[in-house]
């Protein structure tokens, strides 16, 4: 026996594993279909069935949003008792019942208190549990039990507060003390207490507690004492804890740091902003009164979890000069006529919006000369680039400089035996450099020959030559080395 009812459970866990699996495949209830469309079928595991072009139910049966969502058959329809698993089903309320000795099928029953309705196909059913389904037809949820119907099931309705299957009276609610009824008993669980002389639920703590009608309980006034130094046990009102008062007896409610308490102590408020802070400076994410300048859309940025916290921009937002928060790199940006985001990249990084298939991103210029430095944010120069050294224009990058070259163009290029990499991103030292000795000829700007300084040596109208200023003997000195090197 117990083998029995294994294979049928593993029967069972199979099919819905396949139901879950293919079903997506099939079309739904109310979808349109087509009775010579093979591949997109109504679901058969909901018995629908494709009815003037719709995936409905057939006339015997109706559409039922108990549990699942299928077609159930109407009262008095044959309905399969084994397999029990495989349906179709009962409708709503109705069950069932072997007829005749069948011992495999039965007839769809109404089950006393219920009664058939006057058409004959459905049970008349009248709710009295939170939880049951409620938008079948004949279907009412008891109001006597306070019950109300809400999206497919019974709930409480407003004032009342569901326990377990049953509403009980919630704040400000009519009540009697000692009722046996759950609708006339106030939810002691909500700290809820019926008031004999107005029968209505109010707040077990008198004028120390406030109904919180968000997580409905009653909750202690800050000021007021309280019990429970528990930090996740709400016991006082929202931004207040309860902590040791100030004579160190007893607890009290006080409001947490940067709040103060309302004259009538039923709330905590924010005390008021202090200080904003300058882009850069540095932030605490807790502290309510010194703050970024939220007005600009800067926030308390902590990139590393335990570094220090300073004013910025989110990413991918690019902070400027001005505190203002425009796209960064790769950020999207304007430039779609129908964009849903209008941002403009942050023109002091140099960076412009390009249009890369659907999409704008801001980045650099071409990017043949200029690449995109992410710890300097800010789009640069490649070595080799002609270049502006005014302050106000697009920079070099670190190590080189924007220098004069051959004629009379300004360009990013390397010091004296450093050389560009090869993505010219940056210049690095090089051994392969040549000195070059007094008297040769040189060009200042290059960079792999050249007359070293260390010697003294310059290059003056394209010789590599002492400084007027020194003196003989310095040129001597520094004449003898040039013969040991050269
Ligand atoms: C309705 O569908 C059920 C299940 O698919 C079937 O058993 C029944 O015979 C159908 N009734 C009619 C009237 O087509
Ligand atoms: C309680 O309900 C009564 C009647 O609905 C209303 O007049 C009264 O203002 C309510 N009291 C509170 C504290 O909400
Ligand atoms: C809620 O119902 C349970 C029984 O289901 C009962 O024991 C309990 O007292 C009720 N809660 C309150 C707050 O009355
Ligand atoms: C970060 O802070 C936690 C606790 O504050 C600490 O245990 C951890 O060692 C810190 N990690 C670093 C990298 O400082
Ligand atoms: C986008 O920005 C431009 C210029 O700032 C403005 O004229 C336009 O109205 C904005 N469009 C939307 C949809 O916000
Ligand atoms: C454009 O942006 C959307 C949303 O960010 C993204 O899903 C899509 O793949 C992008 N398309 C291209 C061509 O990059
Ligand atoms: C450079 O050469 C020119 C002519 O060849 C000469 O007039 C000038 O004085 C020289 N300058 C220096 C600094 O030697």
């Amino acid at each position: 026996m117990n083998q029995i009812i294994k294979a049928q459970c593993l029967v069972l866990l199979i099919l819905s594993v396949l139901n879950a699996v293919v079903s997506w495949a099939y079309l739904d209830y109310e979808a349109p279909c087509s009775p010579s469309d093979t591949e997109n079928v109504c679901d058969p595991s909901k018995f629908l069935k494709c009815i003037d072009n719709t995936c409905l139910c057939n006339g015997t049966m109706v559409w039922d949003v108990k549990n699942v969502e299928r077609c159930g058959l109407k009262l008095g329809q044959v309905c399969p008792i084994y397999p029990s698993f495989r349906g179709p089903f009962c409708y709503g309320t109705a069950v069932c019942k072997e007829s005749d000795g069948h011992l495999q099928q039965g007839i769809c029953t109404c089950v006393s208190p219920d009664e058939p309705s006057p058409n004959g196909e459905y049970c008349i059913h009248l709710a009295h549990n939170v939880g049951e389904y409620c938008t079948q037809h004949y279907v009412t949820c008891s109001t006597t039990d306070r019950l109300i119907c809400s999206g497919t099931q019974c709930t409480c309705e407003s004032g009342w507060l569901v326990n377990g299957t049953v509403c009980m009276a919630g704040f400000n609610s009519t009540c009697k003390v000692g009722s046996e009824l759950p609708i006339e008993t106030c939810r002691s669980n909500n700290l809820l207490k019926c008031n004999p002389e107005t029968e209505r639920c109010e707040c077990s703590r008198g004028t120390d507690h406030i109904w919180h009608e968000n997580t409905k309980i009653c909750l202690t006034k800050a000021g007021a004492t309280c019990e429970h130094d528990d930090f996740h046990h709400y016991e006082c009102i929202e931004k207040a804890s309860c902590r040791t008062g100030p004579n160190g007896l007893g607890r009290i409610c006080t409001c947490n740091k940067y709040h103060h308490p309302s004259p009538d102590g039923t709330e905590c408020v924010q005390d008021p902003v202090e200080r904003i802070l300058a882009p850069g400076e540095l932030c605490d994410p807790e502290n309510l009164v010194e703050v970024c300048n939220y007005a600009k859309d800067n926030v308390c940025s902590c990139p590393n979890k335990n570094f220090t916290c300073s004013c910025d921009c989110e990413k991918p937002f690019l902070i400027n000069s001005k505190g203002e928060c425009p796209a960064g790199f790769e950020a999207p940006c304007e430039n779609l006529p129908n964009s849903p985001i209008n941002l403009t990249c942050n023109e002091e990084a140099y960076l412009k919006c390009h249009q890369i298939g659907e999409n704008s991103t801001c980045g650099c210029d071409s990017p043949l000369s200029q690449f995109y430095d992410r710890v300097l944010k800010t789009c640069q120069l490649r070595v080799g680039q002609e270049c502006d050294p005014s302050p106000d224009k697009i920079s070099c990058p670190e190590t080189s400089i924007c220098r004069k070259t051959d004629g009379d163009i300004t360009r990013c290029w390397c010091e004296h035996s450093y050389k560009p990499s090869e993505d010219e991103r940056r210049c690095y030292y090089t051994y392969s450099a040549t000195q070059l000795p007094h008297g040769a000829a040189c060009q200042e700007w290059n960079y792999l020959e050249f007359c070293p300084k260390s010697w003294n040596l310059f290059c003056v109208n394209g010789t590599c030559q002492c400084p007027e200023v020194a003196a003989e003997a310095v040129t001597d000195h520094i004449r003898g080395d040039i013969d040991i090197v050269g």
